[in-house]
């Protein structure tokens, strides 16, 4: 029974845009109504109907220690009570700051925004100013948020490079020095590394990406775009907006020995509110007003609610064993799925083609899943997840793929 969902839906449907303020959530394509939620605790979430759903989207990744967490909720109900908001700076923007300076070896000075996008934006216009070059290379299929020169993507094939536009909106002209290349393969990064070696500001990625099923790097291309970005001046900026405190507490960076000039941050940072971030090299991160000349600013930037909220998370990722702990949940549900899943940590995508995911999507929705509503998108598992809950997911997958005509349906690769 969703009736409240679908009297809800219906409503925003006449004041909101497609009924949601973030596309990935409409459910389209799953020929559903969307989920209106209406509360959340650990890794459960409650609908209007109050239909409750194992939650495996965890806020697109944010919540690494699930819904409500009490420690969250306790610091960050503190912090409201003595004010929400400033537009000045606070004593906690110092301390998660020289927390994440302490944790990730590349991060010597660190700027917060309120989301990724702002991130990642804010990290080119940097990058930019800081080497006074206009181009990019960003790579096909990863997503950086929606800021007008990153929604780009790739022609097919090298030569074809010519940079189209995700969006409509999106002038030609923005996205002129926006180069858009495939992932994981050197060839085509050699040949527009040298096609624009005098004009490049930097190579922009997802180490390990989140927004095309998880798909891990070879090692050996992270090292390749190193040296090809230090030879010639240009910076390199991991985007761990997804992977930064969920693959480990030093990230993708951490996992792969990579040093990269400029590193995104978002989702877990902010423990469930809005926060976000650039962290890289002193010199670099330096050129940002009011010290420098390239200019960023937020009104909620840095707010401390956010902050506090964040702050308290890293302080249970810092724990001896969260993260194995983590992990050891994640191989009680992938070790049962038989297929070979993509996975990094606690983060894992099941590939397969659209039609089947739909149907996959329904099947576990009925039976009080809720799995990331589309079939480009990893799954998060959180602290917060139980034995239980992780058993019975794996039996429903496994169920569902009992239940297809052909066993093999599933189609993962
Ligand atoms: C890798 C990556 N970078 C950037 C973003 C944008 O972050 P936000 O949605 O907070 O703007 C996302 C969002 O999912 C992301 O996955």
């Amino acid at each position: 029974m969703r009736k409240q969902s679908e009297a809800i839906f219906q409503r925003a449907l006449k004041v909101i845009p497609g009924g949601v303020n973030s596309p990935a959530r409409s459910f389209k394509g799953l020929g559903m109504t969307p989920m209106i939620a209406q509360s959340g605790f650990g890794a459960v979430i409650r609908d209007v109907d109050g239909n409750e759903y194992i939650d495996y989207c965890q806020a697109w990744g944010s919540l690494i220690l699930g819904h409500a967490h009490p420690d969250i909720v306790r610091a960050t109900c503190a912090q409201i009570s003595q004010g929400s908001s400033f537009g000045i700076a606070t004593q906690v923007e110092e301390e998660m700051a020289s927390t994440i300076v302490r944790l990730v070896p590349s991060v010597e000075k660190i700027r917060f925004v309120s989301s990724g996008t702002e991130a990642t934006m804010t990290a080119l216009r940097l990058a930019r100013g800081f080497t006074e070059r206009p181009k990019i290379i960003k790579f096909t299929g990863h997503y950086h948020g929606h800021s007008d020169s990153l929604l780009v993507r790739a022609g097919s094939a090298v030569a074809a490079m010519n940079s189209i536009a995700t969006s409509k909106g999106v002038s030609a002209a923005t996205i002129a020095d926006t180069l858009c290349i495939p992932f994981n393969d050197p060839d085509a990064f050699l040949q527009v590394i040298k096609e624009h070696k005098e004009t490049l500001a930097a190579v922009i990625l997802e180490p390990i990406t989140a927004n095309m099923g998880v798909v891990l790097p070879k090692p050996s291309f992270l090292k390749l775009l190193r040296e090809e970005t230090q030879k010639i001046g240009a910076l390199l900026i991991f985007d761990e907006v997804v992977t930064g405190f969920r693959v480990g507490l030093t990230g993708a960076q951490g996992l792969y020995d990579v040093d990269p000039d400029i590193t995104c941050f978002g989702k877990i940072i902010g423990g469930g509110f809005p926060a976000a971030a650039l962290g890289g090299k002193a010199k670099i991160l330096d050129c940002l007003a009011p010290l420098g000349q390239v200019y960023q600013a937020g009104t909620l930037s840095g707010n401390p609610v956010a902050m506090r909220a964040g702050f308290e998370t890293l302080k249970h990722l810092q724990r001896p064993g969260f993260y194995e702990e983590l992990a050891k949940k994640t191989d009680r549900l992938v070790s049962r799925l038989e297929e070979p899943v993509r996975r990094a940590g606690s983060m894992f995508s099941l590939p397969m083609d659209e039609p089947r995911f739909a149907e996959f999507f329904r099947y576990l929705f009925e039976r009080g899943i809720y799995i990331p509503p589309s079939c480009q998108e990893a799954w998060f598992v959180s602290a917060a997840h139980t034995e239980e809950q992780l058993d019975y997911t794996a039996n429903c997958v496994l169920e569902f793929c009992g239940n297809c005509t052909n066993a093999q349906t599933l189609q993962l690769s």
